[in-house]
């Protein structure tokens, strides 16, 4: 998508409505000098009131690169925080010199359009930028849109898919590998009784990895479908503790719950869903001897579901990333081979579909608490 493109062709627009629909090469009008009279007054307030509107920033420099004008749009993006801009070259009140090469540039009659990368207080900002000389050496234009977001978003693209590609390479790769020797072993019944079960879980666990992305998706979209009812939370999460009662016995962990009953509007199979991750991932990271406790509580807003453990915790400069899709926080630590990081983002993503928050604690070292909160059941109590 290119916005950078729809901000030239809405600051042209703009520009030529102002100027008779002539090309921005064409004349170079002076956005904030006051207008002489009539017509061209009334021409003039309606130009400085769309320039106003416009989401991307114009400034508008004069021959000596001197800012003459500029818009509300500009003095947001570009983070203009001092009123005394009039008047200054742009290297003065934008710490950018790319910025400042591409003006230059624009003054000695060449165009540009690019990305500029600007340090801020709140972060690094992307703009896209466009320098337009103005005609007869009259100026530049400057036209930015801030798209940091999209460059975010690209990132996150990128990001999703070079870990979808790594997450199915692996297995693949070792499936391939164990087919080979049985092939080259002509089939032999040594090979494929050692190979056959690791090629199933291999693969089983593929296919989970593209349900999991695919109910990601779905959940991501808005598109998760609920089958609502009136559930207690806390029976569903007695049944799910008790599912895995065998394996903690085996890990040495003890399983601990406190009940109280809570309703809410929610999907039963999906809130399973969510207990199931939340104790996976706290029995993965409990040594033996530690517990796992799951509370189930009703406030005036709602009903909350903590899983909290006495495990290895989470760095505090993971925790803020752990909700985040592929997220693992260091694989070497967990206890088995560790998991693909999409179980925390499934979780927030039914939570949230149920109109409900995640949160996550912890203190590294001295374990983790998961905290989903959902909003209370708008069914009216049976009896009161
Ligand atoms: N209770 C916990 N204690 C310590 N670390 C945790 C805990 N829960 C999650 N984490 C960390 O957060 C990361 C993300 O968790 P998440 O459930 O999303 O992924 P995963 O368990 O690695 O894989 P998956 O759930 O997809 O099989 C984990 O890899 C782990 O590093
Ligand atoms: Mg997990």
């Amino acid at each position: 998508m290119d916005l950078f493109g729809f901000g030239i062709g809405a600051a042209g627009i703009v520009l030529g409505f102002a100027i008779g629909r002539l090309p921005l090469r064409a004349a170079a009008p002076s956005v904030s000098a006051p207008p002489a009279s009539g017509d061209a007054a009334g021409t003039d307030s309606r130009f400085e009131q769309l320039l106003q509107s416009l989401t991307v920033g114009v400034i508008m420099l004069d021959r000596n690169g001197r800012i003459e004008s500029l818009n509300a749009a500009a003095g947001a993006i570009l983070e203009l925080t001092s009123g005394r801009v009039l008047g200054r070259a742009i290297i003065e009140v934008v710490p950018s010199f790319e910025l400042d090469r591409r003006v230059h540039e624009a003054l000695a009659g060449n165009p540009s359009r690019g990305r500029v990368a600007l340090a801020r207080s709140s972060g690094t900002r992307m703009l896209t930028v466009a320098t337009l000389p103005l005609d007869g050496s009259d100026g530049v234009l400057v036209i930015a849109a801030d798209e940091t977001r999209l460059h975010e978003l690209e990132q996150t693209r990128r990001d999703f898919i070079s870990s979808v590609s790594h997450e199915l390479r692996t297995p693949l790769s070792s499936i391939n590998l164990m087919i080979e020797t049985i092939l080259d072993t002509s089939g032999d019944p040594e090979a494929i009784e050692l190979f056959l079960p690791r090629i199933k879980h291999e693969v089983d666990r593929m296919v989970q990895l593209v349900e999991d992305l695919l109910e990601l998706t779905r959940a991501e979209a808005g598109r998760l479908r609920l089958r609502r009812e009136s559930v207690d939370l806390a029976s569903v999460a007695g049944n799910i503790l008790r599912t895995f009662e065998p394996s903690a016995a085996q890990l040495g962990v003890h399983l601990r719950m406190s009940e109280n009953p809570a309703r809410i509007d929610g999907d039963p199979d999906r809130l399973a869903q969510v207990l199931v991750n939340l104790i996976d991932n706290s029995l993965r990271h409990t040594p033996a001897g530690g517990t796992v406790t799951v509370e189930v509580r009703t406030g005036e807003r709602g009903a909350t579901l903590a899983v909290h453990d006495t495990g290895a915790g989470i760095p505090f400069n993971d925790l803020p990333h752990v909700f985040e899709r592929f997220y693992v926080v260091d694989r070497s630590r967990a206890r088995e081979a560790s998991g693909t990081g999409l179980g925390l983002s499934i979780v927030k993503g039914i939570v949230e579909a149920h109109g409900g928050t995640v949160s996550a604690e912890s203190e590294l070292g001295r374990g983790a608490t998961f905290t989903c909160a959902f909003p209370a059941s708008r069914a009216a109590p049976a009896s009161r």
